[in-house]
């Protein structure tokens, strides 16, 4: 039988990327290094990083027909990740991003047009084969609608034998007040500084110590810091960390968490420890912000 996959359920957008080595000026008519388009959004970024290391692996969220779904449907395609998950909506335009990066220092801006797409349901979600599947990552978006869908995982892994069961992983990435019901999901919870800053905390291991009884038993709860690496607490109370790996130079640092969270799953869903998964996480993260775009990250 083929090794079971990945699913990473969330954001499908087009990045349209420019290259700076400054950030422009308002009202002033500036050349750029480099200007490309990427596919971009979290869950979609994660299938792409998990697929580079060599991981069997399928995406679900919303699309709507046109020609930026297709230039996304041929980068899926070309990346080898399964989409026959995703559900084409009626109503809507899939999303576009306006993304600058300077490549000198490592700053990106995100201006994101977050359409009317509908995100999918628990319902869509109903027609997913779960013995497909070793893991479920969701980035937190539809929260109630995510909830439930964890809540099916749930019933089905008290039906299956333990070899068979499916990891959840949740990204609460964004500061709003819905997306935090779902840090009692999810066997892996990764918080955001921005969330960590939000709830008062000035570091990962602050956050992990403050926000850990929000977790459901024996859960792992994983906050990266940027260039200061990352932090994870399971259920023995200690911290574990990881310093970040620095690129020789920093170009590209869109897509880093996506990464670094890609890489975690990786490791963890291959039965690597806390440790082993925070520092190779760090590590192709921090490769990846030496890159632009994804490639040569493995
Ligand atoms: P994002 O802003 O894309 O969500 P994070 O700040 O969460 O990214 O960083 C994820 C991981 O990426 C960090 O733990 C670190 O390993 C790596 N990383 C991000 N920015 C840098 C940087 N400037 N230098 C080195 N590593 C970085
Ligand atoms: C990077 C990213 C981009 C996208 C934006 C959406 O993490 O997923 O690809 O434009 O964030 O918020």
């Amino acid at each position: 039988m083929d090794e079971k996959k990945i699913m990473c359920i969330g954001l499908v957008c087009l990045d349209i990327i420019s290259v700076v080595d400054k950030y422009p000026e308002e009202d002033t008519d500036t050349r750029c290094l480099s200007q490309r388009w990427q596919r971009g959004g979290n869950a979609s970024n994660s299938c792409t990083v998990l697929s580079l290391l060599g991981a069997r692996c399928a995406f679900m969220g919303s699309l709507a027909a046109g020609q930026v779904a297709n230039f996304i449907v041929d980068d899926f395609t070309a990346r080898g990740v399964d989409i026959s998950s995703v559900v084409w909506q009626n109503e809507g335009v899939t999303p576009c991003a306006c993304c600058i990066i300077c490549s000198n220092g490592g700053s990106r801006t995100v201006l994101l047009y977050d359409t009317n797409l509908p995100d999918v349901t628990a319902e869509n979600f109903k027609a997913v084969d779960f013995s497909d599947y070793k893991w479920i990552h969701f980035e937190a978006r539809n929260s109630d609608e995510q909830v439930k869908m964890i809540k099916r995982i749930e019933q089905y892994n008290d039906l299956v034998a333990a070899g068979q069961k499916i990891s959840v992983s949740v990204e609460i990435e964004k500061t709003r007040d819905d997306l935090y019901q779902l840090f009692s999901y999810g066997d892996v919870v990764f918080v955001s500084k921005d969330v960590a800053q939000k709830f008062g905390f000035n570091s990962a291991s602050e956050a992990l110590k403050g926000l850990y009884s929000k977790v459901k038993k024996g859960a792992i709860l994983i906050c990266a810091w940027a260039e200061k690496g990352a932090d994870g607490l399971c259920s023995d109370n200690k911290i574990v960390h990881s310093d970040a790996f620095p690129p020789e130079k920093i170009v590209d640092t869109l897509g880093a968490g996506d990464t670094f969270n890609a890489s975690v799953i990786f490791a963890l869903s291959n039965g690597k420890s806390l440790q082993e998964a925070l520092t190779f996480g760090c590590k192709t993260a921090g490769k990846k912000c030496g890159l632009h775009g994804y490639d040569g990250i493995v």
